[in-house]
């Protein structure tokens, strides 16, 4: 039986790495799967990780069991940073009212978020292109129709007619998958007004928002970045907000994520959350504890916290640095990169053919994802001029 099985192609984002990996030149760029990375060209593990890791070490006197829902500790740490203080307590918009799980990063989050929508009910997913390749490998898995709306209008802009039209049009049974802030592949968000805009769309629709924030803190900030979800969640009844700690903790191939969901009533909770941790049990069971526990120590610890939000506002400001070095190279040809300032986080899309992006790759060493999309983390001043000028040569 198994030997019928069709050969399928390696992920192209995860194989990029293994190519670049092969190639023997020194010179060689990377900018393919999202990792930031320092001016030296390298991801560190945070500081404030390694001291939180030590204590784990040292005080953790079990490995026992936790169940499907992972490490709450971790879980409800985290909740003022993506849902604002205020929202959470007493009196506030939505006291009460949610819950959350740890996942196996926010790949996990996501298919969670997505399982659970269907079996809610949920048949159909309206969802940005171009958006994250594993939106909609996750949604063809779980069996769940996907309906692609434009996201980003041809002048690089943010087409924020195209969702609200699509909000509006949705009818109970369908849900609208967002990127919260950092958008991959595009690097274009909805500006405050826009969100706000958004928010009240979904107050007159039926359709369920299921909002992906895998990048709080490399925009604009931690309070900026989160301010779409806790503009949507302040005007529904019930939303999915998937998280991850994959970039903004730097634990990567640790796998810490977690799933949160707003319910219309406190009471009502506890069955949605049944439902999820059923989902989770018969998927990975439970999640892997070690980064989350890293996390969660950090958080309940002030000083831990100071030096990770310190490590984070490192990083935004030198993505900012790399994205006004860019913008500064003007335009290219038909290259516009002036927009790179304009845009937020990891990302940014070049307008290349597929047979540029080869070029690029085989004559200069530059290894990009085949959409156009660039990792502007992975640019430094020790290879930013090289691929200004890789980019001359290829379109200038
Ligand atoms: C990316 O888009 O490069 C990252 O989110 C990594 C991944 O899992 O695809």
């Amino acid at each position: 039986m198994l030997n019928q099985l069709p050969a399928q192609s390696p992920d192209a984002l995860l194989a990029l790495i293994k190519m670049y990996a092969s190639d023997p030149r020194t010179d060689k760029i990377d900018l393919g799967v999202g990792v930031y990375r320092t001016d030296d060209g390298a991801t560190p593990v945070f500081a404030a990780i390694k001291a939180a890791e030590a204590r784990l070490v040292a005080e953790q006197d079990s490995k026992s069991y936790l169940g499907p829902e992972g490490d709450l500790g971790f879980v409800n740490a985290l909740m003022p940073y993506i849902f604002g203080p205020g929202n959470l307590e007493d009196g506030g918009a939505y006291h009460g009212r949610i819950e959350g799980m740890q996942t196996p990063g926010g790949t996990g989050a996501v298919r969670l978020a997505v399982a659970v929508a269907k079996k809610a009910g949920v048949t159909k997913i309206h969802m940005g292109t171009p958006s994250w390749p594993n939106h909609a490998q996750i949604l063809s898995d779980v069996a769940l129709d996907a309906a692609l709306f434009e996201h980003s209008s041809a002048d690089g802009a943010v087409d924020v007619d195209a969702v609200l039209a699509i909000i509006r049009g949705a009818s109970a049974g369908e849900a609208v998958l967002l990127h919260g802030c950092c958008h991959n592949p595009t690097g274009i968000d909805y500006s405050t007004d826009q969100w706000d805009a958004i928010a009240a769309a979904f107050a007159d629709s039926a359709a369920l928002p299921i909002l992906d924030l895998a990048y709080q803190g490399l925009g604009s900030g931690m309070d900026d970045d989160a301010y779409g979800v806790r503009a949507v969640l302040s005007a529904v009844p019930e939303a999915l907000v998937a998280y991850s700690c994959d970039k903004n903790f730097g634990m990567y191939r640790d796998r810490v994520g977690a799933l949160y969901v707003l319910a219309d009533k406190h009471e009502q909770l506890s069955a949605i959350m049944s439902n999820l941790n059923a989902l989770a049990r018969s998927s990975w069971s439970m999640p892997p504890d070690h980064g989350a526990a890293a996390v969660r120590i950090i958080l309940n610890d002030p000083a831990l916290t100071k030096l990770w939000l310190d490590e984070l506002t490192t990083m935004r400001s030198r993505i900012g640095d790399v994205r006004a070095q860019m913008a500064a190279a003007g335009q290219i040809g038909p290259l516009n990169l002036t927009a790179l300032a304009r845009q937020n986080g990891l990302f940014s899309m070049l307008a290349l053919s597929k047979d540029q992006i080869v070029t690029l790759r085989e004559d200069h060493g530059v290894y990009m994802a085949g959409s156009g999309r660039i990792n502007v983390a992975g640019l430094h001043s020790g290879n930013i001029a090289n691929f200004v000028s890789a980019l001359k040569t290829l379109v200038g």
